[in-house]
């Protein structure tokens, strides 16, 4: 059920590959709030992805290529936003997330640096270009909202998680140091949000996912939570109703960060102790 939460609001969505993808079921709730949106992602996943297809379901929005790791890319991005939206934007989803050593099985211990150099590149410092670019141009509102999205390998190690985990702190650690700033310059918004293990193209090119995704399930007292449920905590932030909720990091996974241990798990345990 919509509710015109975000009515009147105008934002940019990175990151909808498909419709798995976190930043598509975004672009579509946004939109069902009333807000006018852009799309946008990396060239190649432009010529590869369905984007089309979801810009159709967001009244035929535009769809402008970026490359995350280019300032100039970004900032024409920028300046082709504000033209067709002639001002400002309100919101902003940074869902970008790639390691070419998950893609390519190099555990962490035996990373390749270069490789590595490419997981931080994309999936981290990307925000601080984002926000970096926006403010050079002016680009958000006062009260805006910036999101990227995180996972809790930030603070725990997850095995299989590789060189993200060390990138996902830093993406959080930027959020928390930019949202200082931009909330001082110009009372702009920046949060993380840290994600359940979702089914998408990112999410299960992690090392043993679906096991790891029925672990979580079992673990939360609330169940994993769906892109869908994150697409609408996502909306919320963008909205007026958190005006004041700046540089942090907010969990959204049914409650298994302060889970130490669940019955179903124990039942798991005991079951395979007997066989
Ligand atoms: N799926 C999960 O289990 C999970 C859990 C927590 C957090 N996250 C995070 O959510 C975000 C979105 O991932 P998803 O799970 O929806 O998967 P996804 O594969 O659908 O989205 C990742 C997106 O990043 C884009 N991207 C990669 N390199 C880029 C570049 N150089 N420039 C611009 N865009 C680029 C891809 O094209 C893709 O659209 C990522 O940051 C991911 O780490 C995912």
């Amino acid at each position: 059920m919509a509710h015109s939460l975000l009515k009147g609001k105008k934002g940019i969505i990175f990151g909808a590959l498909d419709e798995r993808s976190i930043a598509w079921k975004t672009a579509l709730r946004c939109y069902d709030e009333g807000a006018e949106i852009i799309l946008s992602n990396a060239p190649i996943a432009l010529r590869m992805g369905k984007i089309k297809e979801l810009a159709a379901l967001c009244g035929d929005c535009p769809v402008i290529g970026a490359d995350a790791t280019s300032n100039e890319d970004l900032e024409k991005l920028l300046n082709e936003a504000m033209a067709h939206f002639g001002g400002k934007v309100d919101f902003m989803l940074h869902s970008i997330g790639m390691s070419p050593n998950v893609r390519k099985n190099i555990p962490y211990t035996e990373t390749s640096y270069e490789n590595f150099h490419k997981t931080i590149d994309i999936s981290a410092l990307s925000l601080h270009r984002l926000l970096q670019c926006s403010m050079k141009l002016d680009a958000i509102n006062e009260w805006g909202s910036v999101v990227a999205l995180s996972y809790i390998a930030a603070q725990r190690s997850f095995p299989g998680y590789n060189d993200m985990a060390d990138t996902k702190a830093l993406l959080e650690s930027i959020a928390r140091s930019f949202g200082y700033y931009y909330g001082f310059a110009k009372k702009v918004r920046v949060n993380t949000i840290s994600q359940s293990p979702t089914v998408t193209t990112a999410g299960s090119g992690v090392g043993g996912f679906d096991a790891f995704l029925t672990y979580a399930e079992k673990m939360s007292p609330l169940g994993n939570a769906s892109a869908d449920d994150c697409a609408n905590y996502t909306t919320l932030l963008f909205s007026d109703m958190t005006r004041m909720v700046t540089m942090q990091n907010l969990f959204h996974d049914g409650g298994f960060s302060f889970t130490g241990v669940s019955v179903p798990i124990i039942e798991e345990m005991e079951k395979a102790a007997q066989q």
